[in-house]
């Protein structure tokens, strides 16, 4: 684990979060793009190397911007898609996924449109903001369309084979609601969890960012998980400094150890 100067004694608190872990009977597991950091894929808001930090949002995440021109925002999705594919689920995201055998009930609650969770071997996951795996035509009619269903069309974007409107990333832009499946259900089980894992989010992008705090009005126990402190760090009970796939891990063996005690 990296350097800690202003935590008490991390091992202490990994253990106090294990014991917690070991004893959950519904455990919720809040994910952002920290969490596939270590997977090669880059987050948003950190610096230098956050896309906020290289491209404007608006210029490439909001409908505005996809009218306005489509095959440029486009091209930017076929890009993340492909850094996307390339990636493996890190250690940080078999960790979650080794809980979802070790624990009575684990589900995933993430804002990433990766699909590394789902890869990762996590089979409850809600997609909040989500999936690049996943397309619709522009005005929403015919939906559920993958890559594959237009790999050999040259045009971009893709038209869709129903309608001929553009395709669309299943992904929820700025100014855009969450889907309201999935929105409800990540409420439902902020609500009705008794522990909260956060990994890997700055907690500042709302409705989304809200789930910790869901949780923890309805009485579960939060633990944040970041390299850095976040704006939900101060909400938490329990704060692990380090990167996901190496906190992740520890925790998870530590988890072990409680069980089987
Ligand atoms: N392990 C865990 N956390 C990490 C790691 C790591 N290896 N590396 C960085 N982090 C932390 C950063 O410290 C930061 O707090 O991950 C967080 C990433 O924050 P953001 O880049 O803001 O990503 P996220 O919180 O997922 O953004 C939320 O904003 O732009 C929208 O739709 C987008 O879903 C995204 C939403």
């Amino acid at each position: 684990m990296s350097e800690r100067l202003d935590d008490p004694r991390p091992d202490d608190v990994l253990q106090t979060a294990a014991r917690v872990l070991a004893r959950s009977a519904k455990l919720a597991v809040f994910t952002g793009a920290g969490v596939s950091k270590e997977s090669g894929i880059p987050t948003f808001r950190e610096p230098e190397t956050g896309l906020w930090a290289q491209y404007d949002p608006m210029q490439l995440a909001t409908p505005e911007a996809y009218r306005k021109d489509p095959a440029f925002v486009w091209s930017w999705y076929e890009h993340r898609f492909g850094v996307a594919a390339d990636a493996e689920p890190n250690p940080g995201h078999l960790a979650i996924a080794e809980l979802e055998r070790l624990l009575p009930r684990v589900v995933v609650i993430t804002q990433n449109i990766d699909g590394l969770h789902q890869r990762a071997g996590s089979s409850q996951v809600i997609e909040l903001h989500g999936s690049m795996h996943s397309f619709r035509c522009i005005d929403g009619r015919h939906r559920g369309y993958s890559w594959d269903d237009f790999a050999e069309q040259k045009e971009k974007p893709p038209r869709c084979p129903e309608c001929g409107d553009y395709l669309r990333p299943e992904v929820v832009w700025f100014g855009e609601g969450l889907p309201p499946d999935a929105f409800n259900a990540a409420q439902r089980l902020s609500a009705g969890c008794d522990v909260m894992l956060i990994v890997g989010t700055s907690g500042v992008v709302y409705p989304a960012a809200a789930m910790p705090m869901v949780a923890k009005e309805a009485g579960a126990t939060v633990i944040d998980v970041n390299p850095e402190r976040d704006a939900l760090s101060q909400t938490c009970d329990l704060f692990l400094r380090g990167p996901g796939g190496e906190v992740l891990p520890e925790l998870v063996l530590a988890v072990r150890s409680h069980l089987e005690a």
